[in-house]
């Protein structure tokens, strides 16, 4: 009788963990790519009123996920964090509310360590249960944990540099004193007590590390930060896509273990359309939580930032009920390099030498990239990630993994079929392609 009633309890709690993982990427927008740390409440509601007038809540991008430096220095008497009042002077739940009235989800951030990654505001640490509780009376829908400073500011044994990998019990990936599992699960578990009264989507942003792969999931988790932060150049698009390729995240992301996140996109800044659209098109595969990141203000439908990230055959593929993530299958940069990934900047290399480069450019190959869809369908992405113009030739079967049959083209970027296929059989496109661009079909089963 005991045995059964313990049997019970478990399958109850693991239904209960699997319902409270999202079953596809979480959707949104966050405010560190195009605010740095410095967003304001006029910010946020003018970019909810864009999300809406733009058409991106319609297409699912639902979360508005505000970064640090929203809080004040000190905490309350009563414990509680205290929004800056400069930058959020009516506070938290008015805009929770006005967010909320559009359809949209409020975001905030901390971080697992006493003080956040801008070294002074105040983290979770040793606080959690008053801040999960805090965040439930605001009507928060969406927490986006940092991995800084676990014992206070310049006491961590990574700096951007270095790693004390003594410390780090580099055994498999890098870990901080105490480790992120100590220092994360208590807030899953706050969390998680107050979920019968708000539901909120939890963001372990810890780089990878401490095999978070292992047991972010199993702590009832909803995301984890597979990658160093995302910077505006090529190279860290690149290096961060090639982390989520390693078989340790590639075989741990899905609906039920919770959504490897390559970071926020970069769509919107310096690059070119062409890396951009590349950029959406792999996240979109790779089944990465696709958070936007540049200021929408000002911008209209017709804006090239704005249509990028508003392909809707794209979103479609990222929210597939399947969950796949898609992998690289040909001239991959694992194929010639070892792919290191959880490492902070260049700790792999010697800092000192002249040859020392971060992020490594990785694959200057043509590469494909597949992985499969719900209803026997596939997606298939060719990237050319040399620095010039490449003729496209591969064989669906032997090159992109498609399985045998008979399949539809769909192009997502002309929105229509391009032509029938069969696997196997070799593709060859008609045109070179140029650097970084890159082809994006959807196959269907005929
Ligand atoms: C870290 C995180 C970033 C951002 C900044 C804010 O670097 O990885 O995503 O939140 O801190 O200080």
């Amino acid at each position: 009788m005991a045995a059964t009633s313990v049997s019970c309890f478990v399958l109850a709690l693991m239904l209960r963990m699997a319902a409270s993982i999202h079953s596809a990427p979480q959707l949104g927008w966050g405010s560190y790519n195009a605010f740095g740390v410095h967003v304001t409440d006029a910010e946020v509601r003018a970019t909810a009123d864009q999300m809406v007038s733009l058409g991106l809540a319609e297409l699912g991008y639902h979360f508005l996920v505000i970064d640090d430096q929203w809080q004040s220095l000190d905490r309350a008497a009563n414990g509680s964090l205290v929004p800056d009042p400069s930058k959020f002077p009516q506070g938290i739940p008015p805009l929770a509310d006005y967010l909320h009235s559009k359809g949209l989800g409020l975001g905030l951030y901390s971080d697992a360590g006493p003080v956040t990654c801008s070294g002074t505001l105040p983290g979770h640490l040793g606080h959690e249960k008053v801040d999960a509780e805090t965040f439930a009376q605001w009507k928060i829908d969406y927490l986006k944990s940092d991995n800084c400073y676990p014992q206070g500011k310049n006491t961590t044994n990574v700096d951007k540099y270095e790693i004390d990998w003594l410390k780090s019990g580099v055994q498999g990936g890098v870990v901080q004193d105490p480790p992120e599992r100590e220092r994360y699960i208590p807030m899953v578990n706050a969390l998680e007590a107050v979920r019968p009264v708000r539901n909120i989507t939890f963001e372990m942003c810890l780089y990878g590390w401490d095999h978070v792969e292992s047991w972010g999931a199993s702590s009832g988790d909803h995301l984890w930060r597979a990658t160093q932060d995302i910077h505006d150049t090529w190279d860290s698009i690149t290096y961060n896509l090639d982390c989520l390729d390693t078989d340790r995240f590639y075989e741990a992301s899905g609906s039920s273990t919770g959504w490897g996140y390559a970071d926020s996109l970069m769509v919107g800044h310096s690059l070119s359309e062409v890396e951009y659209r590349t950029h959406f098109a792999l996240w979109a595969a790779i089944k990465s939580p696709l958070m936007i990141g540049f200021d929408l203000r000002g911008r209209n439908r017709s804006d090239s930032s704005v249509v990028t990230v508003s392909n809707k055959d794209l979103i479609d593929i990222n929210q597939d009920t399947l969950g796949k993530p898609a992998r690289c299958r040909m001239g991959c940069t694992w194929s010639t390099e070892k792919v290191t990934c959880g490492e902070w900047w260049g700790a792999q290399a010697d800092a000192s030498s002249s040859l020392f480069k971060w992020p490594p450019s990785g694959s200057k190959s043509v590469e494909v990239w597949s992985g499969p869809l719900s209803g026997d369908g596939m997606v298939v992405v060719v990237v050319n990630r040399a620095d010039v113009a490449k003729t496209v030739s591969f064989d669906w079967s032997l090159d992109a993994a498609v399985p045998n049959g008979n399949y539809q083209l769909y192009d997502v970027w002309q929105h229509r079929y391009v032509r029938n296929i069969s696997s196997p059989s070799k593709f060859t496109a008609e045109e070179s392609l140029s650097s970084h661009a890159h082809l994006a079909f959807r196959l269907d089963l005929r």
